[in-house]
């Protein structure tokens, strides 16, 4: 299964949800994943072999850095592998055909986005150009960074935009400060307790189907 972690929106959470994702399905869930890092600043791919030489033992996955002119190339060819789930950490911005054909080629996107109108604007754009890209794609959006003060008329109409296109996650993740530090060996209490009950769900309605 090829999961992509995409919105044009810089700041949403791309990175973070990537990393504990992973984190979560190889090591809580025991499944084989391998990451693609496709973003400019490699930051997850730097993360991960850094904490490679400094911590012991195997890493409970591979991150792989790809260029984005190569995803024309790679995503076709790990298409239908029945032995890993490829979690992909994206770049915003649409202006490139490469982005284009990333959309084209992944099974599942998933959208983290914030209830703000700029983040709003923007991630509805982009799931707009999937949908034109990848008419069946499933999307699930995840709201992030939630502060208990959310404004509850806002939040309304931005869900009733977006179930146009997708599913809303009845999981939201909350804005806590443990978030900056993330490892990609594992999730700390605070972590887990924010992150655990969207991964469930994500695995059980869209990666373990029968
Ligand atoms: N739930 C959260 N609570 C607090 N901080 C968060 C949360 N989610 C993400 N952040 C913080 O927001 C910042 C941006 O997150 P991240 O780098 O994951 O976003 P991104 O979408 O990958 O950005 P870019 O588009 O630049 O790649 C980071 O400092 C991260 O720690
Ligand atoms: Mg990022």
């Amino acid at each position: 299964m090829r999961i992509l972690i995409g919105n044009q929106k810089g700041g949403v959470g791309k990175s973070t949800l990537s990393i504990l994702l992973c984190n979560y399905m190889s090591i809580i869930e025991k499944r084989n994943v391998v990451a693609i890092d496709l973003d400019f600043q490699q930051s997850f791919f730097h993360q991960w072999e850094t904490e490679n030489q400094i911590m012991d033992g195997d890493p409970p996955y591979k991150v792989i850095k790809c260029e984005l002119s190569d995803v024309g190339r790679l995503l076709p060819e790990i298409k239908d592998d029945p032995e890993y789930d490829y979690l992909i950490d994206s770049p915003g911005n649409l202006d490139n055909p490469d982005i284009l054909k990333m959309l084209a080629n992944v099974d599942v996107i998933i959208v983290p986005f914030a209830y703000e109108k700029k983040t709003f604007e923007s991630t509805l754009v982009y799931v707009q150009v999937a949908k034109h890209i990848n008419p069946n794609i499933p999307l699930l959006f995840l709201p992030n960074r939630i502060k208990k003060a959310a404004k509850a008329e806002l939040k309304e109409k931005v869900d009733t935009e977006l179930r146009q296109f997708g599913e809303i996650s009845p999981y939201t993740i909350y804005d806590r400060v443990d978030m900056d530090r993330i490892s990609t060996r594992g999730m700390s209490k605070i972590q887990k307790e924010n992150f655990e009950d969207f991964f469930k769900f994500f695995l059980l309605n869209y990666i373990i189907t029968i």
